[in-house]
């Protein structure tokens, strides 16, 4: 009998591959980066084995290059990932994504009563006091925001 072929992600010729995704978080991390009306070709691989035993995601968008700093905030739900920059099929870069010290405009504080919850025009911010696990502060009203209260946000 026949075995069907084994279906492998392609390699993209231009673009970002965000690798080392936390199995199943891939689309969580897709509305983080938030990218606006993007008409880039976009590949989404759930739950692939990773080189290890592990499981991961991996998202690949073709023709964009992002930078560093716009993929930073993904560390918030996806610790482990990398950011590779690929031109003519070649990974021309790669790095380690880390979380910046501060979270900023992307979060809503569990505090009803933060001044970021009213009316005023204050952008929320949080200071990253642990990365692994990850716990935030609020700026204003001090509220700690363990991970399950941001992962819940995505
Ligand atoms: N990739 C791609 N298109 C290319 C080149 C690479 O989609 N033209 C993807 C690979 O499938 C992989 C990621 O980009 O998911 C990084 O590629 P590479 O550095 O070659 O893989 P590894 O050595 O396995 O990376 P790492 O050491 O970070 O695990
Ligand atoms: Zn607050």
């Amino acid at each position: 009998m026949k075995q069907p072929k084994e279906l492998k992600v392609k390699p993209i010729k231009n673009g970002t591959v965000i690798d080392h995704i936390t199995a199943n978080k891939s689309l969580n991390v897709l509305k983080i980066l938030n990218l606006p009306n993007s008409e880039s070709n976009l590949t989404i691989a759930m739950n692939v084995q990773s080189s290890n035993l592990d499981r991961k995601d991996i998202l690949k968008i073709e023709n964009r290059e992002l930078a560093p700093n716009e993929v930073d905030q993904i560390a918030l739900i996806s610790p482990n990932s990398t950011i590779n920059i690929i031109r003519d099929y070649e990974v021309v870069d790669k790095a380690k994504i880390g979380l910046l010290n501060e979270i900023n405009g992307l979060l809503k504080c569990s505090n009803p009563n933060c001044i970021t919850n009213t009316n005023e025009p204050v952008e929320n911010k949080f200071y990253v006091i642990n990365k692994e696990p990850v716990t935030l502060r609020c700026h204003y009203c001090e509220r700690l925001m363990e991970e399950h209260e941001i992962e819940s946000q995505f």
